[in-house]
């Protein structure tokens, strides 16, 4: 019989050659924990373009001290236990109220993970017979969730990237080989890695065409996108074709967390039937109780989106001016290309390696992101901008990559074969709303 723990030995499986560097390099830094415009890495502040505090809300004093009362309250283990059994509370009722009201649907339910929802929700509603079609390039969450699908006994069909046109071919050869089964389609509202947004109309006029149900993870438009932040549907004018609205606490919110808002036969559905949360303790009261006073500053403090936005395209326009191939920007995220010519840009020790130690040496955090979790042969900066950083910070970072561009001798602009890479990744710029 064979090792099971012999893989570990080696560089093989997901990230392997990242593994097998161990921990504070490329992947897994080591951070002091207070997360924000700049952070503590390596005993020195950087300026952080990494996390996702989209509006500036992370360690925010009224959420705080909406929290410590909480705690105050309720300490930090109540309720103790799953909805099901003992921790159902009034408090709980109440924000999934207002969030219904929020993303203008009959229902919601909260989830302790935004990772664990989509699993539960995907898998409670699509089994034996049903179909479930996924954006190629979806989050982990989703292509995990529709791998439970499969498991279960759907099938799996995959759409290209961002592309109306695609799912309807592929909706029509589902209706023509399973015209009685159930067609959940999954992707995101703003596509998390690479920040373009999805086409929601095209889709939503496609999905309503063959009679399938649509779930968007907005993740990332959640508090970014929309009036009040109501997020990417609400921005194209389609929230109300959103079969299943979901969103994660972990990003706009700076909290923990993630809720699903859709009709409440469906919702109730997903309550007794997501296994990720039905057979998982409550969400416990510190978040409930702060996430109900983030609520209130995702809806009031436009003028934090405002800011988030100003520095955006700050940002964008000015490392787009010194050369760099960044992505359409139409959200606030900001992806950045590493021109990488013939060299293999996903691997470790590419140009990409180079960029990220040159910046951190000048204090300027950015994390690198390649195959697999974009497609391979790319090597991509994700940076967030957010409403708390300064003009100054964005000024200096753009003269940062101005000086590794000449230090590096970076081939500015980039080469046609990596532009082709690029532009066949955002194949679809959907119309702005
Ligand atoms: C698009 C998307 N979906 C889901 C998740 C998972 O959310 P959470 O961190 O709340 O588990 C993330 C977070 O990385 C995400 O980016």
């Amino acid at each position: 019989m064979a090792d099971i723990f012999d893989k570990c030995k080696g560089d093989g499986g997901y990230f392997g050659a990242f593994r097998h560097m161990g921990e504070n390099e490329l992947t897994r830094p080591i951070m002091e924990p207070l997360a924000g415009k700049r952070m503590m890495h390596n005993g020195e502040e950087h300026i952080m373009w990494s996390v996702n505090n989209y509006i500036g809300l992370a360690n925010n004093d009224e959420i705080r001290k909406a929290a410590a009362d909480a705690v105050e309250e309720f300490s930090t283990c109540n309720p103790m236990g799953s909805r099901m059994m003992s921790g159902n509370t009034p408090y709980h009722l109440a924000l999934e109220k207002r969030l219904a009201e929020f993303s203008q649907k009959e229902a919601a339910f909260l989830f302790n993970f935004g990772y664990m929802a989509v699993l539960g929700i995907v898998s409670s509603l699509a089994g034996m017979g049903d179909t479930v079609v996924v954006d190629k390039l979806a989050h982990a969450s989703i292509l995990d969730a529709a791998g439970m699908a499969k498991a279960a006994g759907a099938t799996l069909r995959y759409f290209k990237h961002n592309d109306a046109k695609d799912l309807d071919k592929v909706l029509e050869s589902v209706n023509k080989t399973n015209p009685d089964g159930g067609v959940l389609v999954l992707t995101e509202g703003v596509y998390g890695m690479t920040g373009d947004l999805a086409d929601l109309r095209g889709i939503c006029e496609v999905k309503d065409k063959w009679g399938a149900r649509l779930f968007i993870d907005d993740a990332h438009g959640l508090g970014v996108m929309g009036e009040k932040g109501r997020g990417a549907a609400d921005y194209f004018g389609v929230q109300d074709k959103i079969d299943i609205y979901f969103g994660t606490f972990a990003k706009a919110f700076a909290s923990i967390g993630g809720f699903c808002a859709c009709d409440k036969d469906v919702r109730d559905w997903i309550m007794f039937n997501a296994r990720t949360q039905v057979f998982a303790k409550s969400l416990p009261m510190v978040y409930v109780q702060s996430l109900d006073k983030t609520l209130d500053l995702v809806m009031e403090r436009e003028d934090l989106r405002d800011k988030m936005w100003e520095n955006s395209k700050k940002l964008q326009d000015g490392l787009r001016n010194e050369g760099f191939a960044i992505g359409p920007g139409d959200s606030p995220i900001c992806s950045v290309f590493c021109p990488v010519g013939t060299e293999a840009a996903d691997k470790v020790g590419g140009v990409g390696a180079s960029m990220v130690a040159y910046l951190r040496e000048r204090k300027i955090f950015v994390t690198a992101v390649v195959y697999p979790v974009i497609p391979p042969g790319l090597c991509m900066f994700r940076m967030i901008p957010t409403a708390a950083h300064t003009d100054a910070e964005v000024n200096e970072t753009i003269e940062a990559f101005k000086s590794m561009s000449k230090d590096l001798n970076l081939t500015l602009p980039c080469t046609a074969d990596d532009q082709a890479k690029i532009d066949k990744l955002f194949r679809c710029n959907p119309t702005k709303a």
